[in-house]
């Protein structure tokens, strides 16, 4: 479409909504903006609308239709046709998006723009590491720019609505879907989410989504997915109300008063109710408690589920369920669009109840500005300059190196120091993997030019004393997909074991690239056993007989099980999936050149049997103590009850040194506020970064209470023997919790805080108590 078609499509709709001279709101919606202009806007639009063109507007589709209207698998050439499709997700391109556009305007009797939608979870074409990983920065800012750069790229190629963040808290990685999250803590977890809000919207107030280069976010999935039984994806969830409102609420809600768009539904039912069709978390939460006025869409085929979960007889009456939960837009199921009309007809939907989702949807439109020019996003030009730029790509590498985990480091076997002399052997599978580099939800990221480990090493260690020998040692197991299990067939490739055992017998250190491949963590890719596939702990034996020390570098998409090699490695580096720049990052990493300073968001197991396990866990009764044991306590007999690595542990190559802690009162006045502070020196050889945490424990409540919960972090950068202060501010509001009667409050009594390095760490513990 030409310049003089826009000036067309907009002289259009300015025509309109002067023409229809709505004075205030007709229909009862609450609106996202509050904006009484944008309302009337909407009204207008609105009132000019049939029945079928409102019902078009909460259709979605994926883009699989062709620009020509044909497609295979479902209606949306002949709904595309009728102007009868609201959005459409995960095609990218300004020139393709524009195309798609101008068929789309060519049909709309009213000239009402599609949006466009994607999954742009880490990065668009700058794929960043996974969310996971990224989380293990504590780097809130980090994660923001991350945001902010992938919605640069997004909506310079056609793209104004992110399916991101995923803010499900995630305590079981038998769930491939953790890769995607914050990690295991509420606390945490809501900073994060709010974090990545601000980097996709640019968000200072609702005005800010009609700039050109922000997007709507989306808060998924609306609730306690993360819950799903035994680790099995879209698995159902049963939990109690209290945990529902302390775990797997707040970083909704704290994307809700960040501003967030919209929500997208959990493919789950919770306790009973698919939340596709769920009334007590949509409306009752979303809507009544949280004022939530954004848009709300189904998961992918999600209406259609509630027939296979039980709760629907049929899709109408799936359509109907979910348009009464107040649900907006219906993605890919067909159900809205195929039955509505007629469940209105039969007056068993009002009309109403279709014009404030549609006025949800349109007041987007607005906002985002696609009335005023549907071609907005499709700047071919911006997203040449945008896409990949060197800044991006060096963002994405700072964001990779402060993802990565040092978990293990005897006899500071690294760094590996590019003057010293070093015979380095080079094994594993991943030394020179590539795709699965950027990890599953890497959309448009083009897995053909991450960076390899091999290469990063290679362009690091140029003219140093440090030589590779490499072999690859062994491959990695395949998923058949006509069973969609591991392959069976497979024969455990072991033709190689013998060179890499000879390769590490000749050399000074050994260092092992495994992992996971990356279909193997994300969506639908649940495993039940969780230490490295296929036989590459077998070779890790082989090379632990040679005596020589070994360091493991590992790829992965969830906390594995690494009993074996935290007892047998000398080093463990958990550099997940790092993105675009992987190999970089890690070798920046390796060499000493970035001192690593990230801290796990998710508890490591010893063993699947302890799962699911969390920092923040009750007392029990019968508390076992490790130190001193007794029988018929809350304990396994074939296993401690700790992790193998807590939340919040991380190493560095530095060491740091915590002292001098105290609080400013033992006793905090209602309304008042005390102090927690300590002294943290780096005592090590470099310069480098400490994660200060505080936990606190509310000894006794009317509910009781987990032995520990965070409530405040400092990411702090400390030069080689110096010294700072880190303070936390204490009040009431950070003692609050759902009490016996769900309210939220501050109960009197005694409380114990640590300033710790990590949640198992016990040494600087404090206590006070809130007075009545
Ligand atoms: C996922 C969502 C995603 C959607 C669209 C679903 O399978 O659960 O997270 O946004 O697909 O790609």
């Amino acid at each position: 479409m030409n310049k003089l078609n826009i000036l067309f499509v907009t002289g259009f709709l300015m025509g309109l909504f002067s023409c229809t001279n709505v004075s205030e709101k007709t229909i009862k919606w609450k609106s996202y903006s509050g904006d009484p202009e944008i309302e009337r806007k909407v009204d207008s639009v609105l009132s000019l609308m049939t029945l079928d063109e409102k019902i078009g507007q909460m259709n979605q589709y994926s883009g699989n239709f062709a620009a020509t209207g044909e497609v295979s698998d479902n209606k949306s050439g002949e709904y595309l046709k009728k102007g009868m499709i609201g959005s459409t997700f995960n095609v990218f391109g300004a020139d393709h998006i524009r195309m798609l556009q101008e068929q789309n305007l060519k049909y709309s009797r009213l000239k009402i723009p599609m949006l466009f939608a994607a999954d742009v979870i880490h990065g668009l074409e700058t794929t960043f590491p996974i969310p996971l990983a990224e989380a293990c920065s504590w780097d809130l800012k980090l994660m923001e720019r991350s945001a902010r750069i992938a919605a640069e790229e997004t909506t310079a190629s056609g793209v104004a609505w992110n399916f991101a963040p995923m803010v499900d808290i995630a305590r079981d990685p038998r769930w491939g879907r953790v890769m995607e999250g914050a990690g295991e803590d509420a606390y945490y977890g809501s900073l994060v989410a709010r974090a990545r809000v601000r980097g996709f919207q640019g968000i200072e107030d609702y005005e800010d989504l009609s700039k050109p280069n922000t997007m709507m976010a989306c808060s998924k999935h609306f609730v306690a997915y993360g819950a799903a039984q035994a680790g099995r994806d879209y698995h159902s969830v049963d939990i109690s109300d209290r945990t529902l409102y302390e775990t797997y609420l707040p970083p909704f809600k704290a994307t809700v008063e960040e501003g967030v768009a919209s929500f997208m539904t959990a493919f789950n039912d919770l306790n009973g109710v698919p939340c596709t069709g769920n009334k007590y978390i949509f409306k009752d939460i979303l809507r009544d408690k949280w004022n939530f006025g954004g848009m709300v869409l189904t998961d992918y085929t999600a209406i259609t589920e509630m027939i296979a979960h039980g709760f629907a007889k049929d899709l109408k009456n799936a359509a109907k369920l979910t348009i009464d939960a107040g649900v907006d837009m219906d993605m890919i199921s067909e159900g809205f669009v195929s039955h509505l009309k007629e469940l209105v007809e039969e007056g068993k939907v009002s009309e109403e109840q279709i014009d404030v989702a549609v006025s949800r949807i349109l007041e987007m439109k607005f906002l985002l500005g696609l009335f005023d020019d549907p071609f907005k996003y499709c700047n071919a030009e911006r997203q040449k300059e945008v896409v990949m730029n060197p800044e991006h790509l060096n963002a994405a590498r700072q964001a990779a190196q402060r993802s990565i985990v040092l978990l293990k480091n005897d006899n500071n076997v690294l760094p590996l120091k590019k003057d010293v002399s070093k015979r380095v052997a080079l094994i594993g599978p991943f030394v020179e993997e590539r795709e699965s580099l950027n990890g599953e939800w890497a959309i448009k990221g083009d897995r053909s030019i991450s960076v390899t480990l091999s290469e990063g090493l290679d362009k690091k260690y140029t003219d140093s004393r440090v030589k590779f020998t490499y072999t690859r040692g062994t491959t990695l197991p395949v998923i058949d997909p006509s069973t969609r299990h591991v392959s069976t067939k497979q024969v455990p490739d072991k033709s190689d074991f013998s060179n890499a055992i000879r390769i590490a017998g000749n050399s000074d250190i050994v260092l092992v690239a495994m992992g996971e491949k990356f279909h193997w963590s994300g969506e639908a890719a649940c495993r039940t056993d969780i230490t490295l596939p296929g036989n590459q702990r077998e070779l890790l034996k082989e090379l632990k007989k040679t005596g020589k020390p070994i360091v493991l570098v590992l790829f992965n998409g969830r906390p594995l099980d690494l009993s074996w090699e935290e007892e047998n490695m000398d080093a463990i580096v958990e550099a997940w999936y790092p993105g675009i720049m992987a190999g970089h990052a890690v070798a920046d990493v390796l060499s000493g050149d970035y001192n690593p300073s990230g801290k796990l968001v998710m508890t490591f197991p010893r063993n699947v049997g302890q799962i699911p396990i969390f920092y923040n866990t009750k007392n029990t009764g019968r508390p076992f103590d490790e130190e001193n044991p007794t029988d018929y306590k809350s304990s396994y007999i074939d296993s401690p009850n700790s992790p193998l690595f807590p939340f919040g542990f991380g190493l560095s190559y530095s060491t740091f040194e915590y002292s001098g802690a105290k609080i400013s009162s033992d006793k905090l006045e209602r309304g008042g506020r005390i102090t927690a502070s300590v002294e943290i020196t780096n005592t090590g050889e470099m310069d480098g970064e400490e994660i200060v945490q505080l936990y606190i424990h509310d000894k006794v409540g009317t509910v009781t209470r987990p032995i520990k919960e965070l409530k405040g972090f400092q990411k702090i950068h400390l030069k080689k023997g110096e010294t700072k202060t880190v303070e936390f501010s204490i009040n009431e509001e950070l003692l609050s919790m759902y009490d016996i009667d769900m309210n939220w409050v501050a109960e009197s009594g005694e409380f114990e805080l640590w300033l710790a390095a990590n949640s198992s760490d016990e040494t600087n513990r404090l206590n006070f108590s809130l007075l009545d």
